[in-house]
């Protein structure tokens, strides 16, 4: 059934959407069972949204700009992140979600997301973590010379990019790669596995032991 699932989703995303549409494409395919509950980002003009009105799902852009500070001191940053998201947690709240899930989402989440949502949060990130946390990370992968490069799918916890791994793929890294024949080999390996942890998690798989998750079998 289109989009029927009782695990209502959330996804937070400021570009492109190529992650997003994954997750529609598979829950349209029947083989990802949630209901895509909102889109929210904040950027304007975030393909994401448009991907989201397409499905026929909520589409919120939330302006950063009126929570943000000229500051440099990390504790007025902090407050101001802070700020943004209990908006955004209250937007979460009015649409029922019980899974929220980051892709491309390029803030820092604070614990005010967090703690309501403890496990209920995940990321995804084009590394083999912990290996290259941060921005920019196939051209690192490229720079320290590695052969194997990969995405990550995590919980998310405070420390970014640090949340235990639900799931990981590999791809080569080629001779002749660049920054951007790198991102797109691994973008594949994001589409197939960040669908599959969320059917993990609406299946009631998932057990966080520690850094680890264990995956129930069927
Ligand atoms: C993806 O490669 C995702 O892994 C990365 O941004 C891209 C978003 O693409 N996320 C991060 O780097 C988070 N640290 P998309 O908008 O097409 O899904």
């Amino acid at each position: 059934m289109r989009g029927a699932g009782s695990l209502r989703i959330a996804v937070l995303a400021s570009g492109r959407g190529s992650n997003l549409q994954a997750i529609i494409d598979a829950i349209e395919a029947g083989t990802l069972d949630a209901t895509l509950a909102l889109v929210l980002s904040n950027k304007s003009d975030a393909p994401a949204l448009e991907r989201a009105r397409k499905h026929g799902a909520p589409a919120v852009f939330l302006d950063a700009k009126p929570f943000s500070t000229k500051s440099s001191d990390p504790k007025e940053k902090q407050a101001a992140r802070e700020a943004y998201d209990r908006t955004v947690l209250d937007v979460l709240k009015q649409h029922d979600i019980g899974l929220v899930v980051l892709a491309g989402y390029m803030r820092i989440v604070t614990t005010v997301l967090i703690n309501a949502y403890p496990n209920r949060i995940m990321n995804i990130h084009p590394s083999l973590l912990p290996s290259f946390p941060g921005l920019e990370v196939q051209q690192k992968a490229l720079d320290w010379g590695v052969k194997v490069a990969g995405c990550t799918v995590h919980f998310v916890t405070e420390g970014v990019d640090e949340g235990p791994i639900i799931l990981q793929a590999a791809v080569p890294v080629l001779d002749g790669d660049t920054a951007e024949t790198l991102a797109a080999r691994i973008l594949v390996e994001e589409h197939k596995i960040y669908p599959r942890a969320i059917q993990f998690h609406a299946e009631g798989r998932l057990h966080v032991e520690g850094r680890r998750v264990r995956i129930d079998d069927r």
